[in-house]
């Protein structure tokens, strides 16, 4: 049997969005709104920035699990989520995808935990960065943000990179106080 694959992994994903099970599509979450990064435009944006060459990579709101799926053909990946339903989804997503090994789930809130310990950050925005930036003050990694309507301040970008409609922006080191 074949490992898995960006293939097995949007043929997954689809499939759960065509039965349209709760968890599928766009909602309100206990800490803001979820909706999901396009697939093959992440696959394509990780190719790009080499996302094998990092030791951990951090979803800070994983939502159903699609990116940190992803992130997991590359590297150790971990997704952090608020919302219950979205954590179950996306654990049993990585269960069905075997992605266990590379991947797991944490359900709270990734203000609360210590997020510099990773080396590479991916977020896709609900809400501005400010609470993310002052948490990571003198971190020394890479932090990717999915779409371009919060930019941040203490970060300088490193690449913007395009694919489609999609857009990926890359900050290198903290350039703040
Ligand atoms: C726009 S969705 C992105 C989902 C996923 N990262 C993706 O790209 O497909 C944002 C997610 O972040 C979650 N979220 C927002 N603030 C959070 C926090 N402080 N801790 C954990 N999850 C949070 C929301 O519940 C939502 O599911």
């Amino acid at each position: 049997m074949n490992g898995p694959n960006i293939a097995s992994i949007i043929r997954h994903y689809r499939k759960c969005q065509e039965e349209a099970d709760e968890a599928c599509g766009y909602r309100l979450t206990p800490l803001g709104a979820w909706a999901s990064s396009r697939a093959p435009h992440v696959f394509a944006f990780f190719r790009k920035v080499r996302l094998e060459r990092y030791r951990l990579f951090l979803d800070l709101g994983s939502g159903d699990g699609l990116v940190t799926c992803i992130a997991g053909l590359f590297t150790r990946a971990v997704g952090i989520e608020i919302d219950r339903d979205l954590c179950r989804t996306a654990r049993e997503a990585a269960r069905h995808l075997l992605l266990l090994e590379k991947v797991d789930f944490v359900c709270g809130d990734y203000l609360s935990m210590r997020i510099g310990g990773a080396d590479c950050l991916y977020v896709y925005p609900d809400k501005p960065l400010g609470r993310i930036e002052e948490q990571l003050s003198g971190w020394g990694g890479t932090l990717l943000v999915y779409g371009p309507h919060f930019p941040l301040k203490h970060f300088p970008p490193v690449r913007h990179l395009r694919c489609a409609r999609e857009r990926l922006t890359v900050y290198g080191q903290f350039s703040g106080s």
